[in-house]
């Protein structure tokens, strides 16, 4: 007999989503058939493009891919956290370092035009312009928890594609072994990287890294929206990165550089305070952070009273089976 499996770490729609728009968005793609029962995965980029270019007058109001894919239900207890919380309690500290700071400060951010750049120990680099960010790849809806290190959490029905298509678009060599990171450098546009005191003393552009096998893992996603919409500038527009295993920090946003290298590539919190924020950074509730314990999280759902919900940290974020196998030869404490 065939039994159907869910991964303990798949959420589904149905049980996350409380917003009316999302549902109303919903209904608009399937009254334009592109949500079928099953629900079609996108075939290839240039029908991807097509939709998109359909849709192209309405990109910030509908997400147009032709096909989303969704993921199967198996936590009854997810809640998503409503997109009004997603894009006003941030961390991007080139736009100042309290949670409102973001959303206050990166509403003037330009992120068209924009060029992210592949290159490295590839074969065929190559530069995306602005467009070719939802043009170039089939786009996938995907729910996923994002840990923070500073112990909150959320739930968010990302937008992207993965960055392992990114990649083997690239062609890699032998001898890349890991994959360096880099937000866009703007003072006069990051007010944070203008000024030590805004932008809390990081080291600037803030930088991040994956070893190889993490970048090609099926769950890392190059998420260009949220919400149905594209990315707001204060989640990390036009482009950036989610490993939903990992701690928030390694999710860097408003990307324009991807460089495949040979050597472990310098991250920006671990050259900020080596002792508390590793390369790995992998959600550990048995290792704590020097300052506080990791062993349990706040969700941030519907606000008042929920939004105080304190739950159990799950060893990767819930997403172990997707990804313990990466590490069975480490010492997670070493490597934390
Ligand atoms: N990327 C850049 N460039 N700058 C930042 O300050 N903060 C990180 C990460 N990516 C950060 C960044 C941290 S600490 C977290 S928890 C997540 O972004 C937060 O993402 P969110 O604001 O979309 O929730």
């Amino acid at each position: 007999m065939l039994i159907k499996t869910k991964k303990s770490s798949q959420l589904s729609e149905q049980q996350v989503t409380d917003e009316s728009f999302y549902h109303s968005r919903r209904d608009v793609l399937k009254q334009l058939g592109y949500l079928g029962a099953g629900s079609l995965l996108a075939q290839s980029a240039s029908a991807n493009a097509g939709a998109l270019d359909f849709f192209s007058s309405k990109k910030d109001v509908l997400f147009q891919q032709q096909a989303l894919k969704f993921q199967q239900a198996s936590e009854s207890s997810q809640i998503l956290t409503p997109e009004a919380k997603v894009t006003s309690h941030n961390n991007f500290y080139e736009f100042g370092t309290g949670k409102g700071d973001p959303v206050e400060n990166a509403q003037g951010f330009k992120v068209d035009p924009w060029q992210l750049k592949i290159s490295g120990e590839v074969d065929k680099p190559f530069t995306l312009g602005y467009d070719d960010l939802f043009k170039s790849f089939p786009l996938e809806e995907r729910i996923y928890r994002l840990r923070c290190v500073e112990a909150w959490s959320m739930v968010i029905p990302w937008i992207g594609f993965p960055l392992a298509e990114l990649i083997k678009r690239a062609a890699p060599n032998s001898r890349a072994k890991y994959v360096a990171f880099e937000t866009l450098y703007d003072p006069e546009q990051m007010p944070g990287q203008a000024s030590r005191r805004i932008g809390g003393g990081v080291k600037y552009p803030y930088v991040e890294g994956l070893r190889i096998d993490e970048a090609m893992n099926p769950l890392t996603l190059m998420s260009v929206g949220l919400y149905g919409k594209t990315l707001p500038a204060q989640n990390g527009a036009p482009i950036r990165l989610v490993v939903p295993w990992k701690y928030g920090f390694k999710s860097i946003k408003s990307i324009v550089g991807i460089k495949l290298v040979e050597h472990k590539p310098p991250t920006t919190w671990n050259m900020l305070a080596a002792n508390e924020y590793g390369f790995y950074a992998n959600v550990n509730p048995d290792v704590d952070h020097p300052r506080w314990s990791q062993a349990s999280e706040r969700r941030l759902t519907t606000g008042g009273l929920l939004a105080r919900n304190r739950i159990a940290t799950l060893p990767f974020n819930g997403y172990g089976e997707e990804v313990a196998d990466m590490y069975k030869n480490m010492d997670l404490r070493k490597d934390y």
